[in-house]
C-alpha cells in the first residue's frame, strides 16, 4: 500500500467511526425522549389492552353450587346447545332426589354435612322444627360446620320437592 493509500484509509476509517458513534448517540436520544409517550401510547391502544386481556384471562371460570352460575358457558362440546343445567335429569321422588343431588354431601357427610340417618347429627336440627329445615333446604345456609347450599346446588327443582326430601332426610334420622 502507498502512503497515500494509508492516509485515505485512516481518514476513511475516523469518519465511519464517528459516524456511528453519532448514530449510537442518536438513537440513545430518540429511545429516552420517546419511551415515555411510547408506554402511554400501548397502555392507551384499547386494541392492544383487549388482546393482552384476552390472552392473560383465566382459562376457567369456577361455577359454586347454590349460586347463580348462568353467565359462565357450558361446555357441551356444541356451542349452540342449551345449557348442561337443563339437560340434567329432574328426579321425580324425595328418594329420587337424595340420592341425586343431597347424598353428595349428605351420605359421607361431606363439608360438616350431617350424615343421612345419623341420630345424633339430625337430633337438634329436628329440634328445630320443619319450618327452619325446610327454609335451610330451600335457600341455602351457613352454619357452624359449613355451608348447605340452597336446595343442594339444584334451582331449578320445585320446592315441594325439596321439602318432601327434607321429610325423607328427618325419618331417615329419627
Ligand atoms: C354441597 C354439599 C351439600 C349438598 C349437595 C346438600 N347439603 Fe344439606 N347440608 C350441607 C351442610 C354442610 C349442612 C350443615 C351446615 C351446618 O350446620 O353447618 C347441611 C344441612 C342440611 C340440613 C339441616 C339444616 C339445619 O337447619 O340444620 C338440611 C335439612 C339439609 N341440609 C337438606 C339437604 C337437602 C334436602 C339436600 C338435597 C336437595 C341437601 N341438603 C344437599 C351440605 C349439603
Amino acid at each position: 500500500m502507498s502512503k497515500q493509500d494509508d492516509h485515505f484509509f485512516n481518514t476513511f476509517s475516523i469518519v465511519i467511526g464517528g459516524l456511528v458513534a453519532f448514530s449510537i448517540v442518536l438513537f440513545a436520544i430518540a429511545y429516552n425522549v420517546g419511551a415515555p409517550f411510547e408506554a402511554a401510547r400501548i397502555e392507551n391502544d384499547s386494541v392492544m389492552t383487549a388482546k393482552v386481556q384476552e390472552r392473560t384471562a383465566p382459562i376457567g371460570k369456577l361455577a359454586v353450587s347454590g349460586q347463580d352460575n348462568s353467565a359462565i358457558p357450558m361446555v357441551t362440546g356444541h356451542e349452540d346447545a342449551a345449557p348442561a343445567a337443563s339437560a340434567l335429569p329432574v328426579p321425580k321422588t324425595a328418594e329420587e332426589t337424595f340420592k341425586a343431588v343431597c347424598s353428595t354431601c349428605h351420605t359421607a357427610g361431606i363439608g360438616g354435612a350431617p350424615k343421612a340417618g345419623d341420630h345424633a347429627a339430625w337430633q337438634a336440627r329436628i329440634a328445630q322444627g320443619k319450618t327452619t329445615l325446610y327454609e335451610h333446604a330451600l335457600k341455602g345456609f351457613q352454619g357452624k360446620n359449613g355451608v348447605m347450599p340452597a336446595k343442594g346446588g339444584r334451582a331449578d327443582l320445585p320446592d315441594d320437592l325439596i321439602r318432601q326430601t327434607v321429610d325423607y332426610l328427618v325419618k331417615l334420622a329419627q
